[in-house]
């Protein structure tokens, strides 16, 4: 069975009382049962993982490939506009990778319109709040099956 890393980044821990008129009021824990269903019944298998820290995110997605994981979601939080580390981790595993978004960022303060992730990942979805993850995991089972 193939497996999937996801990885929350900074702040989706507080999902479901953060600025929920942006992010909405779905905690995480509810959108990690949700993408176990989907995983279930497309026969992947997900392990799941939500930090703070950049340089652990940057350890987990280094070690993915040891770890035998095929590809990788992310929602890279605010590190989407900063990480050069996150991206250049995501460059050097060279697995498949797609980034989502709950919000749409293209709509939002023009500090966040940037992604220094995108570039290096199979594909973005942004916007359509905790479908994003659901869609942005299909994109990745899809991409897998090829
Ligand atoms: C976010 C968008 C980012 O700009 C923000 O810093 C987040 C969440 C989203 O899912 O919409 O923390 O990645």
């Amino acid at each position: 069975m193939k497996r999937i890393l996801v990885i929350h980044g900074p702040n989706l821990d507080l999902l479901g009382k953060r600025e929920t008129n942006v992010y909405g009021k779905t905690s995480l824990s509810e959108i990690n049962s949700l993408l176990k269903g989907l995983a279930k019944k497309n026969k992947v298998s997900l392990e799941i993982v939500q930090s703070n820290h950049e340089g652990e995110i940057v350890d987990r997605i280094g070690q993915a490939p040891r770890e035998k994981f095929a590809g990788i979601l992310i929602n890279p939080a605010a590190y989407t506009h900063t990480s050069v580390a996150i991206r250049d981790a995501v460059a050097a595993v060279n697995l498949p990778t797609v980034e989502v978004h709950l919000s749409n960022i293209y709509a939002r303060e023009e500090f966040r319109h940037h992604s220094l992730i995108s570039p290096v990942c199979s594909g973005q979805v942004s916007g359509f709040g905790i479908h994003s993850y659901l869609l942005g995991l299909e994109a990745l089972i899809s991409l897998l099956k090829k």
